[in-house]
């Protein structure tokens, strides 16, 4: 008799800054009709409310009971921290760099991914899309699909210069800068000890370079697709 490994029921799309997750995950969300979660924004949250309280970024008990007590409401348009929206103010750069250094935390990430798989408990057995950095290889090693999103260090920095959601300003953005502070933050996630970004070994890399939004969506939707029903035949 086959032996069959139980599964959560979690789409895990991860990959380095700009290489599309959150608008390819918030389709893959709205074309399946499940619960889109995106954990960098509870990143970023935490960071914005350590600044807002005037708590030093290198206090590491400090930032993780924050992490456990900040009131966080996501949905898949806005973040709210303690009721008060925060959708844009998270995402400028001092947040960006700001939510890297939170991230290097062992017990900010201990507190946050435990946040994070009580998404999934919450929502019984209707599946999740959650995007991140180690959602398919620490938050939900079991996860039914997982998708690593990549796409060239060029490409991502153009993407996020134009991107009006980190108010960067469009064309007036430098983009060597942006080029620059990304790469920081990418090696910062990369190298550090505590769930490094790394695909995990049965994630399906798309490497959207070049490719417009729907055609990356398409592909990972028959991904999900093929996954979904492999599992059911196994
Ligand atoms: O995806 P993002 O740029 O909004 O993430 C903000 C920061 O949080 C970034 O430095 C990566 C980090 N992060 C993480 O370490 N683990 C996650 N699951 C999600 C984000």
């Amino acid at each position: 008799m086959t032996q069959h490994t139980p599964r959560d029921p979690v789409i895990a799309i991860d990959g380095p800054s700009g290489a599309g997750k959150g608008s390819v995950s918030r389709a893959i969300a709205k074309a399946l009709g499940c619960r889109y979660v995106d954990t960098g924004a509870m990143y970023r949250a935490v960071a914005w409310m350590a600044t807002h309280e005037g708590l030093a970024l290198d206090d590491e008990p400090a930032l993780a009971a924050l992490a456990e007590r900040v009131e966080l409401t996501l949905d898949d348009q806005t973040v709210l921290v303690e009721g008060h929206d925060v959708t844009r103010a998270i995402r400028t750069a001092e947040i960006d760099a700001a939510a890297a250094r939170v991230a290097r935390m062992p017990a900010v990430r201990e507190v946050l991914v435990r946040r994070q798989r009580a998404y999934a408990a919450a929502g019984g057995l209707v599946m999740l899309v959650m995007e991140g950095r180690d959602i398919g290889t620490t938050v939900f090693p079991a996860a039914q699909v997982k998708i690593y999103l990549d796409a060239s260090s060029q490409e991502r920095a153009a993407r996020r210069a134009s991107d009006p959601a980190h108010g960067l300003g469009g064309a007036t953005s430098v983009l060597s800068d942006v080029a620059s502070a990304l790469e920081a933050r990418d090696h910062s996630d990369r190298t550090r000890k505590s769930s490094p970004l790394t695909m995990a070994a049965d994630a399906v890399r798309v490497d959207t370079t070049g490719m417009p939004l729907e055609g990356v969506v398409e592909q990972v939707l028959d991904i999900v697709r093929d996954r979904l029903a492999a599992r059911f035949r196994a």
